[in-house]
C-alpha cells in the first residue's frame, strides 16, 4: 500500500477524489478534512458554476458566530475582468494569479462589542472561512487562505475598493478558488499525543 506523501499515494488520492466528485458520492466531513490542504499552486482554466459557488458560500454563512451576530458577510468575485485585477496584484502567487474566482470575507473596521466588552469578529470569521474551505474540498476544488498579504502595503483596501467595500468594512480574508492543476497535501501536522489530552494538560496514561 503506497504511504502519504509517495507519488503513487498521490496518484489513487487524485483518483479517488475526482471519481467522488464525478460519480456524484458525497464526501463525509471527517474526508473532508483530512484532505483539505492550504494550495498555492496554479489553477486549471475550469470556471466554477454559480450554483457551487453559492453552496460554498452558504456553507461559511451556517457557521457559528459569537452571540450568532454573523458578523461575516461574502463578496463573491467571478466576473472576468474583476477576476483579472485581483490576479494582477499578487503575481508571486501561483494561486492568487490564476485563481478562477475568490470569496472576500469582510467585517467591520472597527467591531463594536457583543457581549460585554468583548467582539468576536475575528472568530466569527474564521469559523465562516473553516466551513468554506471544507466547502470547497469537498466539491472537489482548491484553495489558500490569504491573510497576512492582505494587510501588508494596503492590499486589503486595494481589493476592497475594486469590490466597492463601504468605507467601515475590511477585507479580513481572501480566497481565490479554481480546480487544481497539481496535487499538492494538507501539511503535516503534530501528532495527537503532542497536543492534546484526557482531563489533564500533558497529562500521561490513557
Ligand atoms: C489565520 C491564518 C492566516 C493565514 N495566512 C496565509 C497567508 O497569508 N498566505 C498563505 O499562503 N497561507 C496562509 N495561511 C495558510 C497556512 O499557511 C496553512 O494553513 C498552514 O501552513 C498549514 O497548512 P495546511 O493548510 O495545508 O494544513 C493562513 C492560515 C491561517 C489559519
Amino acid at each position: 500500500m503506497p504511504m502519504p506523501g509517495q507519488a503513487a499515494y498521490r496518484g489513487i488520492h487524485l483518483i479517488v477524489t475526482v471519481s467522488m466528485i464525478r460519480f456524484g458520492n458525497k464526501m463525509n466531513v471527517f474526508e473532508a478534512i483530512e484532505k483539505r490542504h492550504s494550495y498555492r499552486g496554479a489553477f486549471t482554466d475550469q470556471l466554477l458554476p454559480r450554483q457551487d459557488l453559492r453552496r460554498i458560500v452558504q456553507a461559511g454563512i451556517q457557521a457559528p458566530s459569537g452571540c450568532n451576530k454573523q458578523t461575516t458577510s461574502f463578496v463573491i468575485v467571478d466576473e472576468p475582468e474583476l477576476v483579472q485585477r485581483i490576479r494582477q496584484l499578487h503575481p508571486r502567487n501561483q494561486a492568487m494569479c490564476t485563481a478562477q474566482a475568490y470569496i472576500a470575507c469582510v467585517v467591520d473596521r472597527n467591531p463594536p462589542a457583543v457581549y460585554a466588552d468583548y467582539q468576536f469578529q475575528v472568530e466569527d470569521c474564521s469559523t465562516a472561512t473553516e466551513n468554506i474551505l471544507l466547502a470547497v474540498t469537498a466539491l472537489g476544488y482548491a484553495t489558500v487562505w490569504i491573510d497576512g498579504w492582505l494587510r501588508l502595503e494596503n492590499h486589503a483596501d486595494a481589493i476592497g475598493e475594486l469590490l466597492a467595500l463601504p468605507q467601515d468594512k475590511i477585507l479580513r480574508i481572501i480566497l481565490p478558488i479554481g480546480v487544481p492543476a497539481e496535487m499538492h497535501m494538507q501539511r503535516d501536522k503534530i501528532p495527537f499525543d503532542q497536543r492534546a489530552w484526557f482531563n489533564r494538560y500533558n497529562s500521561l496514561g490513557e
